[in-house]
């Protein structure tokens, strides 16, 4: 009898992933050809920066100092990740102490404040042509559209990457006293898609 209840609820315990993820699904549906002007794509874009420079993001993209951040108000001060980690060419640590160590995925949500966010086994930093930690807003405008630093994807392809990354719906339910990502999941998909719309158009343009 007990083993059977054991069974059912890791079965339970199981399925809740997924089934929350699916409740998360975003749509992907970008405004008429012509549709947006240069103003509001810029307007798109200065949300999109906001998402961008949050901690919740910019802590995983980085710089060549291969080094993650501590920042945001549940950090108090702005501060290189602790215990001295270093994430290495390999951006896993796998020349130190592997982030999964302590980030491997987990069922038991990240509501313990001070732990380690366990969203995904393969938690990592950005590339470094991601770096966001520092930059400004027409710097990241103009990394975010060239396909040599943006990972090859047009401004469709960042949609779809957006709904695709469980650390990206992680970062608007961080649990805890971690502050979310501004706006939503789907606003922030919907601001890309205006964005591009409109010719994907930076201030220094
Ligand atoms: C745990 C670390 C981590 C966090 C947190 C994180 N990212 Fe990333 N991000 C990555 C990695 C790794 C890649 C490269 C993945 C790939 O190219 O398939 C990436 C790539 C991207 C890309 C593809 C374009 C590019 O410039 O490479 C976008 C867009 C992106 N992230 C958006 C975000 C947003 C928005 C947030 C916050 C809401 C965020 N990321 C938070 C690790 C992270
Ligand atoms: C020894 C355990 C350990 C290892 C290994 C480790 N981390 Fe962490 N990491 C933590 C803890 C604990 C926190 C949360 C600290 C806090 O909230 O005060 C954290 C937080 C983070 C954050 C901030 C998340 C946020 O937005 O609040 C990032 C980014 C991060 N780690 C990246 C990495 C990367 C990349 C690696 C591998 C190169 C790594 N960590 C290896 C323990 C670890």
């Amino acid at each position: 009898m007990f083993r059977l209840k054991t069974v059912v609820l890791c079965a339970a315990l199981a399925l809740a992933a997924p089934i929350a993820l699916a409740a998360d699904k975003v749509v992907i549906a970008p405004p008429a050809p012509g549709s947006v002007s240069r103003e509001q794509g810029l307007d798109a874009w200065g949300r999109i920066f906001e998402v961008t420079s949050h901690p919740r993001c910019s802590n995983c993209h980085v710089g060549e100092r291969n080094r993650p951040m501590w920042s945001g108000p549940s950090y108090g001060k702005t501060q290189v990740h602790g215990m001295n980690i270093i994430a290495g060419e390999s951006r896993i640590g796998a020349e130190f102490l592997p982030c999964a160590t302590c980030h491997a995925a987990s069922e038991t949500g990240n509501d313990v404040d001070h732990a380690a966010p366990q969203v995904d086994d393969d938690w990592r930093l950005a590339p470094v042509e991601a770096q966001w930690f520092g930059k400004s807003s027409v710097e990241i405008c103009n990394q975010l559209r060239d396909p040599a630093r943006n990972g090859e994807r047009s401004f469709m392809d960042l949609a779809r990457h957006l709904d695709h990354d469980v650390i990206l719906h992680w970062a608007w339910k961080p649990g805890g006293s971690r502050q979310p990502a501004p706006y939503s999941l789907q606003e922030h998909v919907n601001d890309i898609l205006t964005w591009g719309v409109a010719g994907q158009p930076c201030t220094n343009d």
